[in-house]
């Protein structure tokens, strides 16, 4: 194993574009999940993603295979393990979260950094399941991280300075522009993102104004390039329940309240994109 790989643990929408992202800037990827079929479904559809740009003329096929060739795939936490730095991106669930770290801990180096893409749940809690918690960090990217320039870096309790330096050494490595954050419920941009979209929710189910206005709305009048509604189907409508549930529990402010229709599209399983409706359908092509 090159002594540069990023190990990433789950393949899903997030942890496959931060391999995708890491790949492309020609870092080796090595990336698991609970089962290889998740992994090559995840490459299958970044391939044919990137196969499309390239049949468009906007990528080569050449940096195509050169990126491709980049993420091999594991399922083994020792070999993930043994890379100098980890970045976790599994289900947004501290219970999940935690279980992968202590299955990885035991295979862990002294000077391994772990970092988690938790979108708001505190770091400084999820890296008490790792021995050297000072080379515990957040690193936060944005959906579509391939196409999204932030990344926030937060520090937790006791992430030492030197890791910071690496999360944020990393992120400009591989294109992005990070911003260091302290541990604090939602960060920067889901304490004001997730108000915003719970707000839009309950603008909605008062009938206030439509979905397709409630987006213009936000697009016209404020340049945003989604309207709230369809960046909540982008996101999924659990996550944005998670975070609005976490700003919640966490302030202890009825502010944070989730909004009832957004409760109940998620326990009607109607959770965006991902899943074909959500307060738009996407009928699959
Ligand atoms: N993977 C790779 N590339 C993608 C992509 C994806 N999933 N989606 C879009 N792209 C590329 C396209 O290929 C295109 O590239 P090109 O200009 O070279 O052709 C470029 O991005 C623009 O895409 P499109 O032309 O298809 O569409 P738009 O111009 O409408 O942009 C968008 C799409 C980038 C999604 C834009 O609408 C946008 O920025 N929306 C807001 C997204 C946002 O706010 N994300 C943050 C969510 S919050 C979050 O993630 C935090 C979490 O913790 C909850």
């Amino acid at each position: 194993m090159a002594n540069n790989t990023v190990g990433i643990i789950g393949a899903g929408t997030m942890g496959a574009g931060i391999a995708q992202v890491a790949a492309a800037a020609g870092r080796p990827v090595l990336l698991t999940d609970r089962s290889p079929d998740l992994v090559r479904a995840a490459l299958d559809l970044m391939k044919s993603q990137l196969q499309r740009r390239v049949d468009q003329g906007k990528f080569g096929q050449a940096e195509l295979d050169a990126l491709m060739g980049n993420i091999a795939v594991t399922q083994g936490m020792a070999e993930i393990g043994a890379c100098p730095l980890i970045v976790e991106a599994v289900f947004e669930e501290p219970k999940v979260k935690l279980e992968v770290f202590q299955q990885l801990a035991p295979h862990l180096a002294d000077d391994t950094i772990v970092a988690t893409n938790t979108s708001t749940i505190p770091v400084t809690g999820l890296a008490t399941a790792v021995k050297r918690q000072e080379r515990f960090v957040g690193i936060h990217f944005f959906n579509p991280a391939p196409v999204m320039k932030l990344v926030e870096v937060i520090r937790g309790y006791n992430t030492s300075q030197e890791t910071v330096d690496v999360a944020v050494a990393f992120a400009k490595e591989i294109g992005k522009t990070p911003v260091v954050v302290k541990d604090s419920p939602g960060f920067v941009a889901n304490r004001i993102l997730g108000p915003m979209l719970n707000e839009a929710i309950s603008v909605l189910s008062e009938g206030v104004a439509t979905r397709e206005d409630i987006d213009t709305v936000m697009k016209l009048g404020t340049n945003h390039p989604m309207g709230p509604l369809e960046l909540a189907d982008l996101i999924g409508l659990d996550i944005c329940l998670h975070v609005i549930q976490v700003l919640h529990q966490e302030f202890g402010d009825s502010k944070y309240r989730p909004a009832p229709l957004l409760k109940q599209l998620v326990a009607a399983g109607h959770l965006g994109r991902k899943t074909g409706r959500g307060f738009y359908d996407y009928p699959k092509t």
